[in-house]
């Protein structure tokens, strides 16, 4: 009976991550726009930049949220992320990573 039950919960798990992970991406997307990444990392994420001249498309997705998180809690970022009201969370940094990272390099 435990066992079945687990089965189950295993096979429910895997298929709303699926589902899930896709319109992530897309909410990703929106982000990126919403709190105007775009306009210092380029519009399709591929202007270099910084003095690392980092282009963000086609980055690993948990290197580009570690640092992204990084910038936010660190503060470093502050004044790049002003004009956004509210910094994004733990979870919208993570869709825009996903996001950044389906992009072609
Ligand atoms: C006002 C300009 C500006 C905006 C807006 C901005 N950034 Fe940045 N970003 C930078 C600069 C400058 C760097 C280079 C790091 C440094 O020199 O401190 C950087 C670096 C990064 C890096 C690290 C790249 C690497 O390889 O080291 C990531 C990831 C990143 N930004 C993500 C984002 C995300 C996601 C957003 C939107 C929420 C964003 N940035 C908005 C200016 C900006």
């Amino acid at each position: 009976m435990y066992r079945k039950l687990s089965i189950a919960a295993a096979l429910f798990c895997t298929q709303s991550f699926a589902t899930y992970a896709a319109s992530d991406i897309a909410e990703g997307t929106l982000l990126y726009q919403q709190f105007r990444c775009g306009e210092c990392h380029g519009a399709d994420a591929k202007k270099p930049f910084g003095k690392y001249n980092a282009i963000l498309a086609g980055m690993n997705p948990d290197d580009i949220y570690m640092k992204t998180k990084r910038f936010v809690e660190s503060r470093s970022h502050e004044q790049v992320l002003q004009g956004c009201g509210e910094p994004p969370s733990h979870v919208q940094i993570k869709k825009i990573s996903d996001y950044l990272a389906t992009l072609p390099k």
